[in-house]
Order: structure tokens, then sequence, then C-alpha cells
């Protein structure tokens, strides 16, 4: 059950406060003799995957341990996420677990940060009594300083981070949203568009390159309305600079919004070695006057002149994704149908399908939410399936073909694993690769979802 207000940071756009319990002593500081640890948990989006590695190293530089398991921590962090209903109740069972582990020791508190932090500000207090703290996952300083002041005497100092044998990570480059779709609460919870500038991306990627990172994915929830603050560069600028960072094998940016994706970006992913032949570009529904409730401001025919300008550059193949929303409110059967129609005339690799879920504070949440939930769930399914086959189809394609597999790990039965160039999970022989290389393979057998690949001979 959401509440039915924005708290009012997320109705001005502004960040929220540290709040915390005042009404009670809780928790009870108890000196440790030790190092505060920290346990983090996250859901939702990459953004947050980026805000709980930050996150970790500003807990570190205070003195306390970050990534600390469960059992073993004093302080539980929840970056929580709020996009739909769902990701809610996940958050809110989560919670239920840590209640009894709050319980089981003096001492310990719960934090609750990220999106739904500033969905509801303080009322999530009031509604969790066990919760300790709320707190801007973007503006961490009043929860760094309130440990700072609670552990002072376990503090000593900045602490090294554990090492990372991390491939792949995570790197903001613009945050927040100018958008207005109109079913969305991200721009209230996320705020507007802020870009870093190209010389901090650059250096925050030699960083991890140093690290032993290969590939990076440049993140912003509107990727592809970067703009240096300074300079202006755009993100194919930003793109040709990162690429140009040494050791960095792999480059891939996430989300774009149709309304940027310019010809510039297509010739970024064409000519740039390390950037890789993926785009992921949400379109929503396949049906112009749904579109145009959604205020996405493209229509069907533009969105379509895009992904086949995109596919015509970027030779011999581009893997492209999508996000679709079922259920929309006033979602007729043949505006469905639009959607259905569009997914198999573009033929996703991978298309993200969501049951519409109303938002509050959203423009939407004004409209009635009319498409009763099992005929979402109907339409969902109904899409899955399509894409099932068209996911298996266009993996087909690939059998017999060249792939480039950045190997990321080893599973129990032996068999090296990773992702191509078009971000596909392929599978190679037991034994055939380690991790960390990349191995040039051929495609011999393939599933909607996964490749099996052998290694090329030399
Ligand atoms: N900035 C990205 C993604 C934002 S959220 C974009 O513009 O596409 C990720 C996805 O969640 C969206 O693409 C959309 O498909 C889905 N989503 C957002 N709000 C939703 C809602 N209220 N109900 C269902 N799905 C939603
Ligand atoms: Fe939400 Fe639209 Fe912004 Fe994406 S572009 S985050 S869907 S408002
Ligand atoms: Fe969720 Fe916030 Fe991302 S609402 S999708 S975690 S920006």
């Amino acid at each position: 059950m959401a509440a039915p207000v924005l708290s009012p940071s997320a109705r001005g756009f502004v960040p929220l406060q540290l709040v915390e319990r005042t009404n009670r002593r809780t928790p009870n500081t108890v000196a440790l003799g030790r190092a505060p640890r920290v346990h983090l948990w996250h859901i939702g989006c990459q953004m947050n995957d980026a805000d709980r590695e930050r996150l970790g190293g500003e807990l570190a530089d205070i003195g306390c341990v970050p990534e600390a398991a469960l059992e073993d921590a004093d302080i539980a962090v929840l970056i929580t996420c709020t996009v739909r209903q769902k990701a809610e109740q996940k958050v809110f069972g989560k919670f239920r677990e840590l209640v009894s582990w709050k319980r089981a020791r003096p001492g310990r508190s719960i934090a609750l940060t990220g999106c739904m932090a500033v969905e509801h500000g303080d009322a999530l207090l009031a509604r969790l009594p066990d919760l300790d703290y709320v707190f801007d996952v973007r503006e961490p300083d009043g929860f760094l300083a309130k440990l700072q002041a609670m552990h002072a005497i376990d503090l000593d100092g900045p602490l090294p981070l554990p090492a990372t044998d991390r491939l792949s990570a995570f790197v903001p480059v613009i945050n927040g949203c100018n958008e207005m779709c109109t079913y969305c609460i991200v721009p209230f919870v996320r705020g507007r568009e802020q870009s870093l500038a190209v010389d901090e991306v650059v250096a925050h990627v030699r960083r991890l390159v140093d690290r032993g990172v290969r590939e990076v994915t440049l993140l912003g929830q509107n990727v592809n309305s970067y703009r240096d603050p300074r300079s202006g560069a755009r993100l194919p600028d930003l793109l040709r600079a990162v690429d140009a960072v040494d050791g960095l094998w792999r480059t891939r940016f996430l989300t774009s919004h149709p309304r940027n994706a310019v010809p510039a970006l297509f010739d970024a992913i064409a000519e740039l070695p390390t950037v890789c032949e993926q785009l992921h570009l949400p379109v929503q529904a396949g049906d112009d006057a749904l579109l145009r409730r959604m205020r996405r401001l493209y229509t069907v025919a533009e969105y379509t002149a895009q992904i086949r300008a995109a596919a015509e550059r970027v030779r011999p193949r581009l893997a492209v994704s999508t996000d679709i929303i079922v259920g929309f409110c006033g979602e007729t059967e043949s505006e469905f149908a639009g959607t259905e129609r569009l997914m198999r005339e573009l033929q996703f690799d991978t298309v993200h399908l969501a049951a519409y879920s109303v938002r509050p504070g959203t423009a939407a949440a004004r409209r009635p939410d009319d498409v009763p939930l099992e005929e979402k769930k109907r339409r969902l399914n109904h899409l899955l399936a399509v894409q099932r086959e068209i996911a298996a189809e266009r993996n087909r394609q690939y059998e017999g073909t060249r792939v480039e597999v950045l190997v990321e790990g080893v599973s129990e039965d032996g068999r090296p694993y990773g992702r191509s160039r078009e971000g596909k999970v392929t599978w190679l022989p037991a034994g055939s690769a380690t991790p960390g290389t990349l191995v040039a393979a051929t495609v011999r057998h393939s599933t909607a979802w996964q490749l099996h690949a052998d290694p090329a001979a030399a």
C-alpha cells in the first residue's frame, strides 16, 4: 500500500534531509570497540547499483566497514526503488526480515535510502516502528555525520576498500530526469538532470581501470541528454573521451530516450572500438495515441525510423533492447495490438515488460487506472510469450557466427561464462577460458536467453 502523497522533497525536487526517530532513544548506541559494520542491500535500477558502490566508499572513508554480511553487521542500509508498487512491496518484505535481526542484538539499527526515501520521507518512520533513519542517497552527509557522532570512539579514520575482482562497473554520468512521462515517478525522486563533467567521468573510469575493471556502463535515467556543464560536450563526445582510456576494453551506456537518440550516437557505436554494439532504447508502447497519453513525445514511425537507422549504421549487427508498459490508463485492445505489432516488426533482442502501476503524484495518477489487473497480467503474459519466440529467433541468427566474450566467471560445473559485445550471456566449454580474458568464439547453439559457443582456433 503506497502513501497517497509525495513527501515535500519529492514534490519540490529537493534533496531530503536526514530524518531520524526523535521520540525515543533508539538505537541505543553501544561502544563496539571496533569499526561499525554496515550491511548494504539494494533493489531497482543500475543507478542503485552505482549508489551502493559510492555509499560503500563513503562509509569506508569515515571508518565503517561496508558490505558486511548481515549476521555480522551493526547497521543495515536499504537502498530502495519506487518505480512500481511491486518494488516497494519487496522493500517492505526485506524490512520485515530485518526487524528480527535488529532485535537480536542491542545497538543494531536500520536505515532506508534510495528512491522510496525521497518519495515517502519521514512518513516511513511512522509506518515502520523499527526504522531508525531515512536519508537521501544523493546527499548522505547528514547520515554519515550521524554515524560519526554516534560511533566516535569506534572510528579510526578511513578504511581501505576491500579488493574487487569485478570486471564491469557502472559509472553515473547524468543524474535525474527532465522528461515528464506521465506514469513515471523517477523525476520526483531523482530530481532534475545534472551532468558530470567529461574529465570527472574520465578520471572515474581511469580509477576503475586501475583497479582491474575492463568494462564500464555509463549511466543516466536519460543518458543521451548528457551535456558537460562547462564545455557542452554531448554523449557521443563523452563516449569518445572514455573510449580513449588505456586498458578499458568495453563501454556501454544506459538508458537512452528516443527523443535524443541522434545519428552521432549511432556513429559513436559504429566507430569507437570499445563501445559495444548494443542499444537500449525504451519505446514503452506501440501506438501514437497511447504514446501521447504517456507524454513520450515521439511517434511509432519516428521510433521505428531511429531503430532502422541505428541498425543500418552499426554493421554487421546491433543488439536492441527496449522497455514496454502494458495496461496503461485507457489502453484499448487495438492500442495493445499496436505494441505487439511493433515488437514483431522490430524484433528486439530483449524487452523489459512491466504492468502499469499507478505512482502517487504523477500526472497519470489523476486518470482512472482502468485496465483491470487480470487484464494487465494477460497482456503481459501474452507479450512475454511473443518476445520469447522473437528472442529465440534473434539468437538463432548468431549460430555459426563469431562473438567476443568477456569471461566473467566459471559455473559450478566448470563452464566459463560471460557476455558478448552485444550483451548476450554466452557459455563456453569447461576448461576453455579463464575469467578476466576476452575470448573469440563461434556460436554453436542458442536459446532465447543465452548463447553457447566454442573458442575459435587462434
Ligand atoms: N529512464 C528510463 C527508465 C526509467 S524506469 C526510460 O525513460 O525509459 C524503467 C522502466 O520502468 C521504464 O522504462 C518503464 O518501462 C517502467 N516504468 C516506469 N514507471 C512505471 C510505472 N508507473 N508502471 C510500470 N512501469 C513503469
Ligand atoms: Fe521516467 Fe520518462 Fe524520465 Fe524515463 S524518461 S525516467 S520513463 S520520466
Ligand atoms: Fe527505481 Fe529509483 Fe531506479 S525508482 S528504477 S531505483 S531511479
